[in-house]
């Protein structure tokens, strides 16, 4: 049970809505009317604030700009056919996020910060969950470390924001993924499992590289052989290899996405042999070559399930067939889409309901 939390609102008095355009939202690059803002200072969590969407002060001294103390989740709200608000399995991007909180010498958040900060935030922006098809309410929850000091310490201050988007696919096209072994993201050991700002920040000169090429986006591989293949920039990677949905196994260099979850979930349950294991590009390049590979596609809270057109190797680029309708991630896809727009039962309890 959440306790009841205290809030102290402020209202915008310049509401941007009416000025929206719902047909054209352009992933994260909109924002509501207004966000969440929780500091942390004195060892304790102050009350939640929902103030009008803007700029927050900062000291050019702050310790998250210089360090990386700064940790996020990337999260959906949709809204059904009747109405109802709902959240994708928030407690996974709270546990996850909570985790990254621990791996980077940060507070934890509370349950009822999160939850209740974010319901409440969701119930004043209600108007601003789309309704059309293929968009929804992408949250964005952030903590960043905000003491004024340079030197190598833990913050003692941090501040909890959450921000709302309204916002259309991620990508708009299918992608052209190059396998990066020359860079790597994470190495064992280090912060690859955490959602924090630095991993994000490590793949975009190799991605840049990989688009001077002619490619969209990387696939990493391990630090340690440069073999075996790890995730994208932007989302974990899925194929269905002879039958069966294959997929790096988690481990401390890899995230673990809620949406990898949820397919790895229904996959069993559709009857699947489902494999979480270490994949090597030798072995891709062989189940491309002899046609066992029968789909790739990349899995994200963002990109949600992201066409592949082509994977590039050193030596070699293998174009690929667009996915069928009638195959696993196309049924995937709709199944979390008509289960969002509440067409079919929630059988599996995903939906956290914010507002009736
Ligand atoms: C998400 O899928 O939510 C992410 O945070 C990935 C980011 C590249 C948008």
């Amino acid at each position: 049970m959440i306790a009841t939390l205290d809030f102290h609102i402020t209202r915008t008095k310049n509401s941007k809505l009416a000025g929206t355009d719902f047909n054209k939202l352009p992933f994260g690059r909109v924002f509501s009317d207004h966000m969440l803002v929780v500091e942390y200072e004195d060892n304790e969590w102050k009350t939640p604030q929902i103030l009008p969407y803007g700029k927050l002060e900062i000291a050019p001294s702050m310790l998250a700009i210089h360090y990386g103390q700064s940790i996020f989740e990337g999260m959906k709200a949709h809204r059904k056919e009747d109405g109802e608000i709902v959240m994708f399995r928030p407690e996974l991007n709270f546990q996850r996020m909570n985790a990254s909180a621990v791996r980077m010498c940060m507070p934890t958040i509370p349950e009822e910060i999160f939850f209740g900060g974010m319901s409440k935030l969701l119930q004043i922006e209600a108007d601003w969950v789309p309704q059309t098809s293929g968009s929804s309410m992408y949250l964005r929850p952030v903590m960043y470390a905000s003491d004024e000091v340079v030197g190598m310490h833990p913050s003692t201050g941090y501040r909890f924001v959450v921000m709302c988007c309204p916002s259309g696919p991620y990508y708009e096209k299918s992608l052209r993924m190059k396998v990066e072994t020359d860079y790597v993201r994470a190495a064992s050991g280090g912060i690859g499992a955490a959602k924090t700002a630095g991993n994000y920040a490590a793949s975009l000169y190799p991605a840049k590289l990989a688009q001077d090429q002619g490619f969209d986006q990387i696939i990493w591989t391990d630090s340690q052989h440069r073999k075996f293949i790890e995730e994208s920039g932007t989302m974990n990677l899925m194929f269905k290899i002879n039958g069966k949905i294959v997929t790096p196994d988690v481990h401390d260099t890899i995230l673990n996405g809620v949406t990898r979850r949820t397919l790895l979930h229904l996959a069993k349950h559709w009857g699947y042999e489902v494999e979480e294991r270490p994949l090597s590009i030798d072995e891709l390049k062989t189940v491309l070559e002899n046609g066992t590979m029968e789909e790739f596609f990349g899995v994200g809270t963002a990109a949600v399930i992201a066409q592949m057109e082509a994977i590039g190797f050193n030596d070699k680029v293998f174009e690929l067939k667009p996915l069928e309708e009638n195959g696993f991630a196309l049924k995937a896809k709709k199944y979390l889409q008509d289960l969002c727009k509440g067409k079919i039962a929630d059988e599996f309890g995903w939906l956290y309901s914010v507002m009736k």
